[in-house]
């Protein structure tokens, strides 16, 4: 898929066929999050898959009540990991593993959307609950819970137009 097509063709997806998806798949969607870029290449982000019902289950009830959470055949939880940049560079350490994490989760939708799967990027949750259910190393933070599975819907385009946020500061 042409970059341009799947940056303005991508949209969140809500809706799963039941058909599950295979590990190979998944492999596929990591190998693309850790492409991203990252603070100093330390990769200071982790990533939880969930396939198991009643985990992903507990997940939705952590994300107050989502339901496509516990619909989704799949979900990948991607973590920051600021200990790990901390050692390095401190303060910035926190926000430089949100960042990388972030990356990551983008490169992973838009690689979803390449194969014609459907992903929403969801970051509504109690971090703490989070936490627990899948049992997080200390100060390992979830970032998002991505829901993954073949797509039962094709949301229509919304504006992108989001010129307005930019300022320009030129010659
Ligand atoms: C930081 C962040 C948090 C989000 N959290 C949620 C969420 O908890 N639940 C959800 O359904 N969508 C969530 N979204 C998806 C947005 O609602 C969606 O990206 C936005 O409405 C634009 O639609 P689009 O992705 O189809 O372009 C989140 C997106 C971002 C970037």
């Amino acid at each position: 898929m042409d970059l341009k097509q799947a940056l303005e063709g991508r949209r969140s997806v809500r809706r799963y066929q039941r058909r599950p998806l295979s590990r190979e798949i998944i492999t596929d969607l990591l190998q693309a999050a850790e492409c991203a870029p990252s603070a100093g290449n330390l990769r200071a982000r982790r990533y939880v898959v969930v396939t198991r019902e009643e985990m992903r289950r507990a997940l939705s009830l952590a994300a107050f009540g989502q339901s496509h959470i516990a619909r989704a055949p799949a979900l990948v939880v991607v973590c920051a990991d600021p200990p790990r940049s901390s050692r390095r560079y401190g303060d910035r350490g926190g926000l430089y593993a949100v960042q990388d994490a972030d990356a990551a989760i983008m490169c992973l939708i838009l690689a979803a959307h390449d194969r014609g799967l459907g992903a929403c990027w969801n970051g509504a949750f109690d971090d703490h609950l989070v936490r627990d259910i899948l049992g997080l190393e200390e100060g390992v933070l979830p970032v998002a819970i991505i829901s993954l599975g073949w797509p039962d819907e094709s949301p229509p385009a919304s504006s992108r137009e989001g010129m307005e946020a930019v300022r320009w500061e030129v010659d």
